[in-house]
C-alpha cells in the first residue's frame, strides 16, 4: 500500500511531539489510517539543535516552503507559527500544489483561514487545524461531524491554559496578578512575552476559527471584543467568591438572527458551573446545539503531546481520504454576518472603584447609575471607616453595555472615586 508521505516544517514543542508520536505509534497509526504514514521530509532554522529523534533519514530544508515543491511529499504539516511570513508562504504554495495541509496555527487561520480554505477546495486538498484550538481537545471535529445535525446558536470556552492557570493560582493563594505571572513564566507555563496570551489575543483567535466553523460564516477576526486578564486582582476574586461566582476567562460566541457577537473577557460564572470547575492550565468548550442540547469538551489545551495527538488525528483522516470542508461547509458559500456593536451588548455586571468613604458619596453613585437607566441589584463594602480608602462592589441588573459604561465614566468623574472602576461581566451559564 502506498504510504502517505507528510513534511513537517517546524520541529519545536509540538513538531518534535508529532515526529516523536508517528515513529513511536507507527503500526497501530497504519491500521487506523489504512496506510502507512511516513515523514519525509523536516524544516526548522537549526538543524544542530537536538530534537529527541535521528534526522539523518528524512530530507532536510532550511526554506520549509520549498516542501511544496516536493513531489515525494503528499501532506506538509506547518508547525511554525504566526499569522503571516513564512507560515503563510508554506501553507499557500502547499495548497496551490495540490498538497494536503494540517497546521495548529490559530493566528493564521483566525486571519486567512476563509481565502486559505478556499484555495484548498480549488485545489482539491484538505486543509485541517484541529490542534489550533483547545490543542489537545477534539472540538473543531466534534463541531463540524459530531453536532452536524444541528443549528448551534451558541459556543464558548476557556481557550488559554495560561489565564486559566494564573487565574486559578491568584485564586488559591490570594497572590496579585504579576506575581503569578512572573512564576508561571519562571515554571515555563507562560511565554516570556505573554501579550497573546494575558491580554486575550490567543482566546480571540481561536473564537474566530469556532464561531466560523459554529455558525457556518466567513471568519471574523476583526470582529472580536478583545479584553485580557491584567486588571483582575484577588480582591476581585474573592469578592466574586462572597457573591457565588469564581472569575475565568472566556471567549463567547453567539448568533442572534444574522448577526454575531464575538467576544473576550473576564467572566463571572456561577461557583457551580462545569466551566467554572475547569482549574489550572485545562481548556474545556461548550457548544449549545438546537437538538444536542449542551456538549461540553474538557482537556489539555496545550503542550507538545496534546497538540501533536490532535495534529496527527487529522493527518490520519487525510490518510483515510476522510474530507470535510474546514468549516464544514465549502468556503466559497460562507456568508460574512454582521458584528454584533459590544456597546448593544446586554448583560449584568460586577463593578468594584475604591473610593473615599465620606457623607454623600454613595448618593451620588446612586445618581450616576440612575440618570442611565442602570440599577443596582447588590453592594458589598469592606469597612467603613470616615475618610479610608475602601473598596466598593456593586452587581448590576442587567443592562445594555452603552449604559453601563456611561454610568461608570460618570461614577469615575465623582472626586472620591480614586481610580478607574473594574468592570466584570457576569455570565449566567
Ligand atoms: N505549544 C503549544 O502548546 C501549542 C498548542 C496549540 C497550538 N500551537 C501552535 O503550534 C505552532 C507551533 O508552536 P510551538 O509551540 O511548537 O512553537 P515553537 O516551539 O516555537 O516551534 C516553532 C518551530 O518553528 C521553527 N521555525 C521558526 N521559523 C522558521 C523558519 N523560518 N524556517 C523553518 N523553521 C522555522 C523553529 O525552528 P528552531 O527550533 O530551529 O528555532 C521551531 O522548530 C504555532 O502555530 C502555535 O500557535 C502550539
Amino acid at each position: 500500500m502506498k504510504p502517505l508521505r507528510i513534511g513537517i516544517a517546524g520541529l519545536g514543542t509540538v513538531g518534535a511531539a508529532t515526529a516523536q508520536v508517528i515513529l513511536q505509534h507507527g503500526e497501530l497509526l497504519a491500521k487506523r489510517a489504512g496506510t502507512p504514514i511516513e515523514i519525509g521530509a523536516i524544516s526548522a532554522r537549526s538543524r544542530a539543535h537536538d530534537r529527541g529523534f535521528d534526522l539523518e533519514p528524512y530530507t532536510w530544508y532550511d526554506d520549509p516552503s520549498e516542501m511544496a515543491a516536493d513531489d515525494s511529499i503528499d501532506l506538509v504539516v506547518e508547525l511554525i507559527g504566526g499569522s503571516d511570513g513564512i507560515a503563510k508562504a508554506l501553507v499557500e504554495k502547499s495548497l496551490a500544489a495540490g498538497k494536503h495541509v494540517v497546521t495548529a496555527n490559530k493566528a493564521l487561520i483566525a486571519h486567512h483561514g476563509t481565502d486559505l480554505a478556499e484555495l484548498a477546495e480549488a485545489n482539491n486538498a484538505a486543509l485541517y487545524c484541529e490542534a489550533a484550538v483547545a490543542g489537545g481537545i477534539p472540538i473543531l471535529k466534534a463541531i463540524r461531524e459530531g453536532m452536524a445535525a444541528n443549528g448551534i446558536r451558541k459556543v464558548y470556552g476557556i481557550l488559554n491554559g495560561t489565564c486559566n492557570y494564573i487565574l486559578t493560582e491568584m485564586r488559591d493563594t490570594g497572590r496579585s496578578f504579576d506575581d503569578v505571572l512572573e512564576e508561571a513564566q519562571k515554571l515555563g507555563f507562560a511565554e516570556a512575552d505573554p501579550t497573546f496570551d494575558v491580554d486575550g489575543i490567543d482566546t480571540a483567535h481561536k473564537l474566530a476559527i469556532l464561531a466560523a466553523l459554529s455558525f457556518g460564516s466567513k471568519v471574523d477576526f476583526d470582529g472580536v471584543h478583545v479584553e485580557g486578564i491584567r486588571a483582575i486582582s484577588p480582591l476581585d476574586i474573592d469578592f466574586a467568591r462572597q457573591l457565588g461566582y469564581g472569575i475565568k476567562l472566556l471567549g463567547i460566541a453567539s448568533m442572534d438572527g444574522d448577526t454575531v457577537e464575538q467576544r473576550v473577557h473576564p467572566c463571572m460564572v456561577p461557583i457551580e458551573a462545569p466551566i467554572n470547575l475547569v482549574e489550572g492550565s485545562f481548556n474545556a468548550v461548550v457548544a449549545e446545539g438546537d437538538f444536542v442540547d449542551t456538549v461540553l469538551h474538557e482537556g489539555r489545551g496545550a503542550g507538545g503531546g496534546p497538540t501533536a495527538s490532535a495534529v496527527v488525528a487529522d493527518i490520519i483522516d487525510i490518510a483515510r481520504g476522510h474530507r470535510v470542508p474546514l468549516f464544514g461547509v465549502p468556503a466559497s458559500q460562507l456568508p460574512a454576518f454582521a458584528t454584533r456593536d459590544m456597546a448593544k451588548h446586554y448583560g449584568a455586571y460586577y463593578i468594584r472603584f475604591n473610593v473615599v468613604d465620606r457623607p454623600g458619596v454613595f448618593a451620588d453613585v446612586a445618581h450616576a447609575l440612575s440618570k442611565h437607566n442602570v440599577s443596582m441589584e447588590s453592594v458589598l463594602q469592606r469597612s467603613r471607616d470616615p475618610d479610608q480608602i475602601v473598596p466598593v462592589v456593586m452587581t448590576l441588573h442587567e443592562t445594555e453595555e452603552a449604559s453601563m459604561r456611561a454610568a461608570i465614566e460618570e461614577i469615575h468623574s465623582i472626586d472620591a472615586v480614586i481610580e478607574p472602576p473594574v468592570v466584570i461581566r457576569i455570565e449566567a451559564l
